[in-house]
């Protein structure tokens, strides 16, 4: 049986030295690592503008700030924001009157995450530190919720759709682009910590996921897209088939 703890430490041990020697995260392949994958997942002119600290960091699966739908004066919450790129464009699209926090539990990521916020001269965006399963963020203080390849890594999901129903105001959003599956991985590869942090064993069927997302409360659960992310995680014979998804949800007004 693995340990809530030893999952953490091995995530954090691995996004801390990526955030210090900036190789890619999702192990042998080019997944999630550099300036292209970016331009992978982000469509169109998004990227513009942006600096090459923040796109060379670039560690998601997807594009969850097209899919929030952000609006002037929102305040945003980034589960797991890793060197901040979704932070910043959210920045751009709340506005000056809005406000964006990043939540990461990894020190390296956030010292990077914070060296990107001061080149850009950001004022509306926010990094703290905290685990997503324990959010240092008030009660319903949150417009929107996104997150981008990190409820995965997560050991405890249903403490994080918790966590995340308890900040959003009445009426809040979510936007999440996340590793999944169709199926489930065997409890020996789950016990795979090294896999586990490649954003691949801690990975769960989408049904169980969006599952999860309905017995926190929330309510329009909808897988927006689904696409194979087997060309950008490592995976083995015997694995479950494993996507890339985009789910949005909201906590009933
Ligand atoms: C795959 S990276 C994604 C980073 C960012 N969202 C992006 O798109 O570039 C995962 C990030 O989530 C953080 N993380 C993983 N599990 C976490 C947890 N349980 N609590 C807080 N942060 C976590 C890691 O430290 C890392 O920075």
């Amino acid at each position: 049986m693995i340990q809530l703890s030893e999952v953490h430490e091995a995530v954090q041990e691995r996004y801390g030295a990526i955030a210090v020697n900036g190789t890619s995260c999702c192990g042998p392949s080019d997944c999630c690592g550099d300036a292209s994958n970016a331009s992978l997942f982000y469509e169109g002119e998004l990227l513009d503008g942006l600096p090459v600290d923040v796109t060379g960091l670039s560690l998601g699966c997807g594009d969850p700030v097209t899919i929030a739908g952000l609006r002037k004066g929102e305040r945003v919450l980034d589960l797991g924001s890793g060197g901040g790129i979704d932070c910043f464009l959210a920045a751009r699209q709340v506005g000056a009157e809005g406000y964006v926090i990043g939540v990461d539990m990894t020190p390296a990521m956030l010292e990077k995450a914070n060296a990107n916020k001061a080149r850009m001269g950001v004022d509306n965006v926010e990094f703290r530190q905290g685990q997503i399963e324990a959010l240092p963020v008030e009660d319903n203080s949150i417009d929107v919720i996104m997150s981008n390849c990190v409820i995965n890594l997560a050991p405890d999901k249903r403490a994080v759709f918790r966590e995340a129903f308890r900040v959003l105001k009445p009426g809040g959003r979510v936007a999440v682009s996340d590793i999944v599956t169709e199926g489930e991985f065997s409890d020996e590869l789950r016990a795979d910590l090294s896999r586990w942090a490649e954003c691949v064993t801690g990975a769960i069927d989408l049904e169980l996921y969006t599952a999860l997302m309905r017995a926190a409360g929330f309510s329009e659960v909808t897988v927006a897209d689904k696409r194979t992310a087997e060309e950008i995680v490592p995976t083995q014979p015997g694995m479950p088939k494993i996507y890339s998804a985009r789910v949005t949800a909201v906590k009933p007004g």
